[in-house]
């Protein structure tokens, strides 16, 4: 018998993520061990044959390749077993278009989950929305294994692809010139520098020196320009 805790287990920002193997439309996976040094994109749908997942399948495999350059792989899940899953992408490829994309082929791996076990783990299950379903979660894990951001959609509400390739560019953006990124940050925008003692003096913060620009003392931006962040952030 599992216990309230265990349905309700949900990892947070920070947390190394949940350890589990699993059988995919690719072949057996050893999460997050198999992703060492890449980013990756956990993500569930509530079911195979739904049409607001199918027009997520056919976005995700398309936007594929630009995740790939910007060093993250996918891997998406649902409660349905492997012969659902490869009866849906085989229909999706032969039968489904959706704002222009058609005959695509989904390459990345689709975890079965029909014992609910990794769901569960990953707080994908939230019973007053769906006992049976998985939410649309979207688990952002860096390459040392540690989940960076965490986005939930409900069943109705199919994600914003725009928005998740941002997260992985801020991530890394983050990551690699060690600022913060503020609201709707894109690459080319300017960027936040950390509090005063973090990133130079309060003195010269305010003084404009450092390569920044202060508005008051919690309040410092820089410049980044796009193709440094674009360089650093993607395959050559
Ligand atoms: C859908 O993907 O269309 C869907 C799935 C589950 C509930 C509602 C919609």
């Amino acid at each position: 018998m599992e216990t309230e805790q265990e349905i309700i287990a949900m990892p947070r920002i920070g947390d190394k993520a949940p350890e589990f193997k699993a059988v995919t439309t690719q072949g057996n996976i050893h999460f997050p061990n198999d992703y060492k040094g890449d980013w990756v994109i956990l993500f569930s749908h509530p079911a195979d044959f739904t049409p607001v997942c199918t027009s997520e399948f056919i976005t995700f495999a398309s936007l594929e390749e630009k995740f790939l350059k910007a060093n993250c792989k996918l891997v998406g899940l649902s409660i349905d077993g492997l012969y659902s899953h490869i009866a849906w992408l085989r229909s999706i490829k032969e039968k489904i278009e959706y704002k222009g994309m058609k005959n695509v082929e989904v390459k990345f791996p689709l975890i079965e989950d029909i014992t609910m076990s990794v769901a569960k783990k990953y707080g994908m299950l939230q019973p007053n929305e769906s006992s049976t379903k998985a939410v649309r979660a979207v688990f952002f894990v860096d390459p040392k294994g540690i989940i960076r951001a965490i986005i939930y959609y409900p069943l109705s509400l199919g994600r914003n692809f725009d928005e998740l390739y941002r997260v992985v560019v801020a991530l890394q953006a983050a990551d690699k010139f060690e600022v913060a990124t503020p609201a709707d940050w894109n690459p080319g925008d300017d960027v936040i520098i950390g509090p005063a003692g973090s990133c130079g003096t309060a003195e010269n913060r305010m003084q404009g020196k450092e390569d920044m620009e202060c508005k008051d003392w919690y309040f410092c931006t820089r410049k980044l320009d796009k193709d440094t962040v674009l360089k650093k952030v993607l395959k050559k």
